[in-house]
């Protein structure tokens, strides 16, 4: 069944590749952004801050895919960017929870980005979508986010929250950062290198997307992971696809906490996390190998 969609911070890295998927199922897609863009669909804008939204946007729309939310590995952790970065998410759910209490529309699914730095960092377990949450930033900020998309249940609309893993994709997030210094010959492990790295490639990711939002059934929370390997396993892997040798030892943890503040936590830890739940729906991933992965998007 085709469906209208709107969908928040589609300029995104997800969100872009996820607008074509959508399209080329035959859905019809419109977007929400900060600023107006000229593309293939339909923008409108809104401010989350001023609470500035054209509730035109809902006409006809079924489903909310919200994706909008500051970068998390942009820019340091300082005390306004830590503020951006839980407000821009916590803030525009609220704004759409607003906008649809409201104004009228045929809103019956809403479907919402999380992360699986719900958990926190924690390498002895493997998580599933039961556990509680950490109590990092990150953590915090994702119980935050997921606790305002709840609300959006008592108007009576199905909400779904993808807990994503590191995504995988050549055109950003954190693959094209770190084959940055690979293709520069100076790329090598993080710390330890033996922090463990949950991972989806977009592909799948946007599959996931668009399964929620044919299922009626999906509600709730879903890990969207793949796999999980050490940092030195997929830098090598990344490095062997790339061509190029990894000669340097580990950058030592003091300079990348030198580096990064106390933004270098989120690479310097790690955590496994399962996917158990979402493939028990008759989800199956393109790519659960890093490998396959890997070259499906190098080669
Ligand atoms: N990529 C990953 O590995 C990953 C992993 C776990 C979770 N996630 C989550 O999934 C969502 C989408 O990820 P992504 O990789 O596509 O992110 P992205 O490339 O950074 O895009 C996010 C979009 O959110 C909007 N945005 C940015 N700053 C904002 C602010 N201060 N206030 C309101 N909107 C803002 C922007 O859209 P406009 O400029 O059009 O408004 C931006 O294009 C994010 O919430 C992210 O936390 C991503």
């Amino acid at each position: 069944m085709a469906h209208k969609i709107l969908i928040t911070g589609a300029s995104g890295l997800i969100g872009q590749k996820l607008t074509d998927e959508l399209i080329k199922l035959r859905h019809s897609v419109v977007h929400f952004s900060r600023t107006l863009q000229q593309g293939k669909v339909k923008t409108f804008v809104w401010n989350i801050f001023s609470g500035e939204v054209d509730p035109t946007a809902l006409e006809g729309v079924d489903t909310i895919i919200h994706l909008a939310g500051a970068g998390i590995a942009d820019k340091r952790w300082t005390p306004s960017r830590k503020k951006e970065i839980l407000e821009s998410r916590t803030r525009s759910t609220q704004l759409l929870f607003e906008t649809l209490k409201n104004n009228s529309n045929q809103v019956r699914s809403f479907i919402s980005a999380s992360a699986i730095g719900y958990y926190g960092f924690n390498e002895e377990k493997i998580f599933v979508e039961t556990d509680g949450p950490g109590n990092d930033f990150l953590a915090c900020v994702t119980q935050r986010w997921e606790a305002e998309a709840d609300k959006i249940n008592e108007l009576g609309i199905r909400v779904v929250k993808i807990r994503i893993g590191i995504v995988l994709s050549k055109r950003g997030g954190a693959l094209a950062k770190m084959a940055k210094p690979i293709n520069y010959f100076v790329g090598s492990p993080l710390g330890t290198g033996k922090q463990m790295m949950s991972w989806i490639h977009l592909d799948d990711l946007c599959s996931i997307f668009s399964k929620a939002v044919d299922d009626a059934k999906i509600y709730g929370a879903y890990n969207a992971i793949a796999g999980w390997n050490t940092n030195a396993e997929v830098i090598n892997a990344l490095a062997k696809i790339l061509n190029k040798p990894i000669w340097l030892p580990n950058v030592p943890a003091f300079a990348l906490k030198m580096i990064l503040g106390k933004m270098s936590e989120m690479v310097l830890n790690g955590s496994r996390v399962s996917s158990e739940k979402i493939k028990n729906t008759g989800f199956h991933f393109k790519f659960s190998k890093l490998e396959e992965a890997l070259a499906d998007l190098f080669n």
